[in-house]
């Protein structure tokens, strides 16, 4: 046989398959998302995501010092408050729970990197993403009130805020709140193209913020378009936002890719609730490896573009990667 092209010939050994790979990962590109309650000695397993637990602010330090060991130093920050109303109030309140979580952080734990999840729904009576008219979710009326959040945040020395609530403006409008108050230099990460998913079911029990009446379907994307997401990112881009995001993860690879492609900033992947528990109960019933569904799947999520991962798995995949896995 005289074949001229034998492209097994870069796959006969490991050594090689190593140093040929096009997608390399770095533990700096992950980010942990972690949920605070309020009250006090609480770590609870959340059923729904076996393995993720809800911490009040004193127990904070059981999870931070293993991302801090794990080598995995970015969070997301969810609240999740003791009192909701119809304005989401404890959102922006200075002794909230994210502001105190924040504040205790940055006092202990200098060294962490605090993005903070900028909505309402964890914190309205009615579990929506904004201010309600009738059973509609006012769009500029919320965005005031997304501003007072993501300042609050910021004040209590959030470093980067990504607002996930899909208002139309919001980035703009956020932009120039906080350049108004002084925080020229805190990023805005935006949900840019966020979806009304089913894979945000475990999310919901985890914060308590399913909506108690309709859906979400009225701001979050429909999930059969590829245009409006590109649409989404580019106003969002125009509004000044720093990072944009893509969620969730691995139903949107196609997504992500063609933000990457087409932009020049950096692109995040958000592999959300329902993206863990799936992996997490396919394994545990010992039906695929965990440890090779992580890997594989958030290496998928890179070779689409993805240049940041925020990912419930980032401690193990932060251990895979230190085993060269
Ligand atoms: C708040 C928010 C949600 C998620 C991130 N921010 C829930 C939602 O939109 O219903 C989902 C995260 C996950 O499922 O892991 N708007
Ligand atoms: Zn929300």
């Amino acid at each position: 046989m005289e074949l001229i092209y034998r492209p097994r010939r870069l796959r006969t050994s490991d050594t090689l398959r190593r140093m040929v790979r096009e997608t390399r990962v770095s533990k700096e590109s992950l980010i942990y998302p972690l949920f605070v309650v309020e009250g006090k000695d609480i770590m609870e397993e959340i059923t729904s995501m076996e393995g993720q637990y809800r911490y009040s602010v004193d127990q904070l330090p059981v999870i931070l010092d293993r991302l801090l060991h794990a080598g995995v130093g970015k969070i997301l920050l969810f609240g999740i408050p003791a009192h909701k109303d119809i304005y989401g109030s404890q959102a922006y309140d200075q002794d909230g729970i994210v502001q105190r979580a924040i504040r205790l952080i940055r006092e202990q734990y200098p060294g962490f990197y605090i993005v903070t999840d900028v909505c309402m729904c964890e914190y309205t009576s009615h579990g929506h993403c904004g201010i309600l008219d009738g059973e509609y979710v006012d769009n500029d009326r919320t965005l005031e009130y997304l501003n007072m959040i993501a300042l609050s945040h910021a004040a209590a020395g959030a470093h980067m805020v990504a607002p996930s609530d899909m208002m139309d403006g919001r980035i703009g409008s956020m932009r120039a709140a906080l350049d108004g108050a002084g925080f020229v230099n805190v990023p805005i990460m935006a949900y840019s193209a966020k979806y009304a998913s089913a894979f945000y079911g475990p999310f919901r029990e985890a914060a308590g913020s399913a909506p108690a009446f309709g859906d979400r379907k009225s701001y979050q994307m429909d999930y059969h378009n590829r245009k409006e997401a590109l649409k989404e990112v580019e106003l969002d881009v125009a509004e000044g936002a720093d990072l944009v995001m893509i969620k969730p993860a691995l139903s949107y690879l196609d997504i992500i890719r063609e933000v990457a492609d087409r932009h020049d900033l950096p692109v995040a992947a958000y592999s959300v609730s329902g993206e863990y528990s799936m992996i997490k109960a396919a394994s545990k019933a010992g039906f695929v490896d965990e440890e090779k569904v992580v890997c594989e799947s958030a290496v998928s999520i890179y070779r689409a573009g993805a240049d940041i991962l925020i990912t419930y798995y980032a401690i193990e995949l932060a251990r895979y990667m230190d085993e060269g896995k």
